[in-house]
């Protein structure tokens, strides 16, 4: 992991930085599971046609079916959908830890379907635990991978200032504010060592201006983490703003409706970019595809 603490920086809470933002990334290849522009490397992680039923007392429950959707190595990439069309079980699904009834996953080529640990992820409702001081939740990624309690709180604690926690190492979760909180359980993913991040839902919670500001910082985050992200949103603006690529699901049975490339340039300014012409024409295009299928 090509990490760089920012903690002598300074700054603001949300610290702004210029990095890995504005360079133009490469869609992956569905067909070839390769980044168009990287040679031979495949997709970071890979869903290939993958289906899901759940049985309930009225009957097999379909929740996806025919999912493909890939993220090459250093994208963004969102998924757009209604509530219930199968979001969740997508990410648990890519991050091991459930089966597909058919299909598999791949990351970087190799199936790893069904094996949890090969991915970040930030739950919907990701909540700290609250018996813990904010440092020690932050920590908790690392303490997973096998790194011990002091060198995990060591590491994690580096990072309090750019995560917009600065002060509040030894507090308890129920003394941050949302955002605060939000921002901890994303440290939390991203300080667990892994290239993948799948973050569901990470801002729901939110008011409009904290989740605006939340996005962009998160924009300069992902650029000085290198990570690739894959998240999942409700949200038309939000999954524009943030994006390489959103995919849009159908209702459940959820399967892929559009694949849309957001070209928009980097790095985005969040007042900028959402009153933008190219903007909302993407947001028009979004809203057609998901209103046709509803
Ligand atoms: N363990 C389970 N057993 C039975 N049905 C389930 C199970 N998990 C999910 N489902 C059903 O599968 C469908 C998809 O659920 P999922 O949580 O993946 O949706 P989602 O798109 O994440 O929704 P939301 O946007 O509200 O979070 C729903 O109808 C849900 O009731
Ligand atoms: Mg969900």
């Amino acid at each position: 992991m090509r990490v760089r603490p920012a903690t002598q920086r300074g700054g603001g809470v949300l610290t702004k930085l210029s990095g890995r933002e504005g360079q133009p990334r490469s869609a992956p290849d569905l067909n070839t599971g390769q980044g168009a522009n990287r040679g031979v490397r495949p997709a970071a992680i890979e869903a290939r046609a993958l289906s899901r039923h759940f049985e309930t007392r009225a009957g097999a429950l379909p929740a996806l079916v025919d999912v493909s959707l890939a993220a090459g190595s250093g994208e963004f990439v969102s998924i757009i959908g209604p509530s219930g069309c199968g979001k969740t079980t997508l990410f648990n699904i890519l991050a091991g830890l459930e089966r597909p009834n058919a299909g598999a996953v791949l990351m970087d080529g190799a199936d790893s379907t069904g094996q949890p640990g090969g991915v970040g992820y930030m739950l919907q409702k990701d909540l700290l635990l609250p018996w813990k001081s904010t440092l020690d939740n932050a920590a908790l990624g690392l303490q997973l991978q096998g790194v011990s309690w002091r060198r995990a709180r060591e590491e994690a604690r580096r990072w309090f200032l750019r995560f917009g926690l600065e002060g509040f190492e030894r507090e308890y979760p129920h003394a941050l504010s949302g955002g605060m909180r939000q921002r901890a359980a994303l440290l939390r993913t991203f300080l667990a060592r892994r290239e993948v991040l799948l973050l569901d839902e990470p801002f729901g919670a939110l008011d409009a201006l904290t989740r605006a500001e939340m996005q962009e910082w998160l924009l300069d985050v992902w650029a000085e983490f290198d990570k690739t992200i894959v998240l999942v949103t409700h949200d038309v603006d939000e999954a524009i703003f943030l994006s390489d690529r959103v995919y849009v699901m159908t209702p459940r049975p959820g399967r892929v409706a559009a694949e849309v490339e957001i070209s928009l340039p980097r790095p985005r300014v969040y007042d900028k970019v959402v009153t933008s012409v190219p903007f909302l024409a993407l947001k028009r295009k979004l809203l057609d595809t998901l209103g046709s299928h509803r």
